[in-house]
């Protein structure tokens, strides 16, 4: 492990213009399948990604997370690190195969003590965990009894909740549901580049709902089972969905993909009923009287004390003319099959003349501050929390042994900026977590892509903090951006 740059002293303050507020949180994330490895230890059995990541094709190179970056036995080390960084908060996630294997039944306590262990490890750093119930790694036999297309995953999903809770509801301050369940219905269960890979439209809306219906049951069992002052979340990726040209045709696109990217979701969360235009033009999809029961609508809305929302990059959308136009390279992964049911015809856009990251995204941070601002004016009311931002480069290590990435630094110190445009425009951001604490298992680009602030060396393990490390360590310690 290498330690913080002592060459960079704390400087005075800058104007109080750049400042964040008071108890504004900084963070950095990441997620138990990308990062912890030891992936049949323990009594850990496959998730979705354990055996998705092995069918030849779905992964670059064929990686797996069988090792990633091995947190699971670096914890210590890891923890130390982002004391010395200075961070406030770690938002990590919770493998639901490795705490309760079949997904069902009781819990495996070897498993249950590596999450006690990384807690305590946190909280003895001055550290606050962060945690999150699922992203992304369905236990595999919940996937063979049918996946989140069932209803019973979500009721399997309260009970994991209750399970969690039992074990690690008296050190875990702040608990989310899920992390982008967009991605899990529509990658997943849509366009197939995701665990399981399945690529049925209708499945893909029923796994929405369920999604929905196992975000609100947890909720539920959250609020019933930890103390008052407990947080409760879920994190969304809001696509800042734009029209590329003011014609009717480019609005109705993304009318259409802002319904089935964000309003699937934030409809029934955050204001009890799913969008009519939703309905209308997944109709021939889904019967959506018989999926939503009696009921569902009220667990689902249950409140959130935070809604976190994950951030990279703007989506740009037109309405190809017959024929033309690419509708399927929507920046989530090449698929012969749309993750868009009911909106298949529309076509993604890099924002033109924006410089783009590894991912080929568009970097704006100007969405982001747009973003916050639409939260704040569809949502009012609901406090937010920057769970995730962040950016993919080609870090490589000098012959020094440092990683330079002036590119991630520029890309945090905008949106950063970005973030502190949107407090002082009246959006109540508490706080923000960099994707990522380090480079890690990247989902179907395996490790080709890094958005770590900290370079891992996966053949010897050793973490590098990247230049942009040091910077977020100092505008941490200013509670500022620098001048
Ligand atoms: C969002 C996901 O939550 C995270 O797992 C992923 O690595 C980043 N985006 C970057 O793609």
């Amino acid at each position: 492990m290498t330690a913080v740059r002592p060459d960079i002293a704390p400087k005075p303050l800058p104007e109080a213009a750049a400042a964040f507020p008071p108890g504004f949180l900084w963070g950095a994330a990441t997620a138990a399948y990308q990062v912890e490895g030891a992936a049949a230890e323990d009594g850990r059995t496959p998730s979705i990604w354990d055996t998705f990541s092995r069918i030849p094709g779905k992964v670059r190179n064929g990686d797996t997370g069988d090792i990633a970056a091995d947190h699971y036995h670096r914890y210590r080390d890891d923890v130390a690190l982002m004391k010395q960084l200075g961070l406030k908060a770690y938002r990590f996630s919770i493998s639901w195969s490795r705490v309760q294997p079949t997904g069902r039944g009781p819990a495996v306590e070897r498993g249950l003590d590596f999450y006690r262990r990384l807690v305590d490890e946190l909280l003895e750093a001055g550290i606050t965990p962060v945690a999150t119930l699922y992203h992304w790694d369905l236990p595999q036999e919940l996937e063979d009894a049918g996946g989140w297309p069932e209803r019973t995953t979500a009721e399997r999903f309260a009970d994991y909740t209750a399970l969690m809770t039992g074990a690690l509801g008296d050190r875990v301050g702040t608990w989310t549901t899920l992390n982008e369940p967009w991605c899990s219905a529509f990658l997943g269960y849509g366009s197939g580049v995701h665990a399981p890979g399945r690529t049925e439209a209708s499945s893909a809306l029923r796994a929405a709902h369920h999604l929905n219906l196992a975000h609100g049951r947890a909720i539920e069992v959250l609020r019933g089972r930890l103390p008052a002052a407990a947080q409760t979340s879920v994190t969304l990726n809001l696509h800042q969905v734009r029209a590329l040209t003011p014609s009717d045709e480019d609005a109705d696109a993304a009318r259409r993909i802002d319904a089935v990217g964000n309003r699937v979701f934030t409809g029934p969360m955050l204001h009890g009923a799913y969008p009519q235009d939703l309905l209308a033009d997944t109709a021939h999809l889904v019967d959506w009287s018989k999926l939503v029961r009696d009921g569902d609508l009220a667990a689902i809305s249950r409140p959130v004390d935070v809604l976190g929302v994950n951030y990279y990059t703007p989506t740009l959308v037109s309405t190809p003319a017959e024929g033309g136009g690419d509708t399927r390279d929507d920046g989530h992964g090449a698929s012969d099959h749309s993750p868009w049911p009911g909106s298949e015809h529309v076509a993604f856009h890099l924002a033109e003349g924006k410089a783009t990251t590894a991912m080929n995204w568009s970097i704006d941070p100007d969405g982001l501050h747009r973003l916050l601002m639409d939260v704040t004016r569809d949502h009012p009311g609901t406090p937010l929390m920057v769970t995730e931002n962040g950016a993919a480069f080609d870090d490589y290590v000098s012959p020094e042994g440092r990683v330079q990435d002036p590119e991630r630094i520029a890309y945090l110190h905008g949106h950063l900026d970005a973030v502190r445009r949107a407090v002082a425009d009246g959006a109540d951001v508490r706080g923000y977590f960099l994707w990522s604490l380090m480079d890690n298992f990247e989902w179907a680009y395996g490790y080709a892509k890094r958005f770590g602030a900290v370079y891992v060396d996966y053949a010897s393990q050793r973490r590098i903090p990247k230049a942009s490390a040091h910077w977020y360590a100092d505008v941490i310690r200013r509670h500022a951006l620098p001048p």
